[in-house]
């Protein structure tokens, strides 16, 4: 397993080029089961979790070449509807495939994902609107078994209300409602912008999606066989910015230029370092972050976008560990996601945890330790802790990081990092 060394202690300076996005990439990835023709994704992060669904779209029986930026999905309606546990374990996005499989061939069998480190991750939404559909669900040796209304056959349009908003539940039903017989209404869809961006997308393929990115959806479904293959440019990874954007701010002197984010993407964090004493202007398509004085106290409270998003909790609380005063971290989305707590305890970060919350009281200094990364963005928290001390800090089991951040060493090695990657480290 690898590992990442880092050494702080001095200001980033420069800019850093945003990669696409990863949580857009993979549902667009899925939607291309719903057309029988070859699709080109162009500005694709190269990553783990893309791999792992090109993997999967292959063993469906998609011909499919990564070619970073680009990934083509070659034409191709000889689709075997079956996720195995072995590929879906991996990533739980891999339930993406649900949605289009049954959609366009009338029966799917997808590996529950399983719960992963920050939760149980359930999917009764995703499954509870594939029964509007008409869809029947069996659940058999921890497979979804779907199929289509009288054994197989099209979806139905159906009017369904989430409980709460889901992403990918969100996801997956627009695309089972694209290839369904009538006009779909979704409500209290989640609205991220990869949510949209999959609008765009369906749209692009012949769906009418109307409200893609508001938390009402209407979606006009055509007849399996007349979706259309597309070419399409993803988005940037606001998280991936958002991510960059407090690694600049945790020394003084800090001044980076994050290229090609979209900061409408961003307004919640935006509003929050700002009001922790960054500065952060826009430059066109860039974000300017500067940090100068100390960095102020300030809660946060996790949501679904456009609140404050649950991807950069992790990020932020790492920028309040060095903070004057105590701030409050209340974390809503995910039972679990306050894993980078303990290592972070272990690098001399002063926080308590109660339930869903962290108190969070800011220190001097931080030092440098071997630290584990336990998942995604918790990764990502320990390597800009690491770029507060002037120690050493070795983050271990990057495969983690290696799922949604581009080449992190060599763009935090662009900023005046130094940091490394340890081919093969200790576990
Ligand atoms: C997406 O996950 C993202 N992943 C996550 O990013 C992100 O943290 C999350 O949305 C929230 O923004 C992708 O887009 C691939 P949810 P998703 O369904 O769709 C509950 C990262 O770091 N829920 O919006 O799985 C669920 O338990 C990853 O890039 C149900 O109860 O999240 C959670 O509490 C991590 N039933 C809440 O909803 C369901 O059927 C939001 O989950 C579905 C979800």
């Amino acid at each position: 397993m690898d590992a990442i060394r880092v050494r702080g202690g001095k200001p980033l300076k420069g800019s850093v080029r945003i990669s696409g996005a990863k949580n857009a990439a993979l549902p667009i990835l899925c939607a291309t089961l719903l057309s029988d023709g070859a699709s080109r994704l162009r500005n694709v992060p190269a990553l783990r979790d893309i791999d792992t669904t090109a993997a999967l779209l292959r063993f469906l029986g998609r011909g499919v070449r990564v070619d970073a930026p680009e990934v083509h999905v070659e034409a191709g309606c000889d689709v075997r509807p079956e996720a195995p546990y072995e590929l879906v374990k991996q990533m739980r996005a891999s339930v993406l495939v649900l949605g289009p499989l049954v959609a366009r061939f009338g029966r799917a069998k997808v590996s529950l994902p399983g719960g992963c480190a920050i939760g149980a991750r359930p999917i009764d939404q995703h499954l509870k609107g594939l029964e509007a559909m008409g869809c029947s669900i069996k659940l058999e040796r921890g497979y979804v078994i779907a199929e289509g209304p009288a054994g197989g056959g099209r979806l139905r349009a159906a009017e369904i209300c989430f409980d709460l908003p889901t992403v990918t539940g969100t996801e997956n039903l627009m695309m089972a409602a694209a290839l369904a017989k009538g006009r779909s209404t979704l409500v209290n869809c989640a609205r991220e912008p990869e949510v949209e961006e999959l609008g765009r997308v369906l749209n692009k393929m012949g769906a009418t999606v109307d409200g893609a990115g508001t938390d009402v959806i209407h979606i006009l479904g055509r007849d399996p066989g007349d979706l259309e293959p597309f070419d399409h440019a993803i988005i940037p990874d606001r998280i991936e910015a958002g991510t960059y954007m407090c690694a600049a701010a945790m020394m003084p002197g800090g001044d980076v230029l994050v290229e090609g984010a979209e900061v409408q993407d961003l307004e919640a964090l935006v509003m929050k370092m700002r009001a922790a004493g960054v500065e952060i202007t826009t430059e066109g398509q860039s974000i300017r972050v500067r940090r100068s004085g100390p960095i102020r106290a300030v809660n946060i409270t996790t949501a679904p976008h456009p609140g404050f998003p649950t991807d950069m909790q992790a990020q932020f609380l790492v920028l309040m560990s060095m903070a004057q005063g105590e701030s409050v971290i209340t974390e809503t989305i995910f039972e679990n996601r306050f894993m980078h707590v303990p290592e972070l305890l272990r690098m001399g970060a002063n926080v308590a945890l109660r339930g869903n919350t962290a108190v969070v009281e800011g220190v001097d200094r931080l030092y440098g330790a071997s630290v584990m990364a336990t998942d995604l963005r918790a990764s990502a928290s320990l390597i800009i802790a690491g770029l507060a001390s002037d120690e050493e800090t070795e983050v271990r089991r990057v495969y983690h990081l290696d799922r949604g951040y581009e080449r992190i060493e060599e763009k935090l090695g662009g900023l005046g990092a130094t940091i490394a990657r340890v081919v093969g480290a200790e576990a």
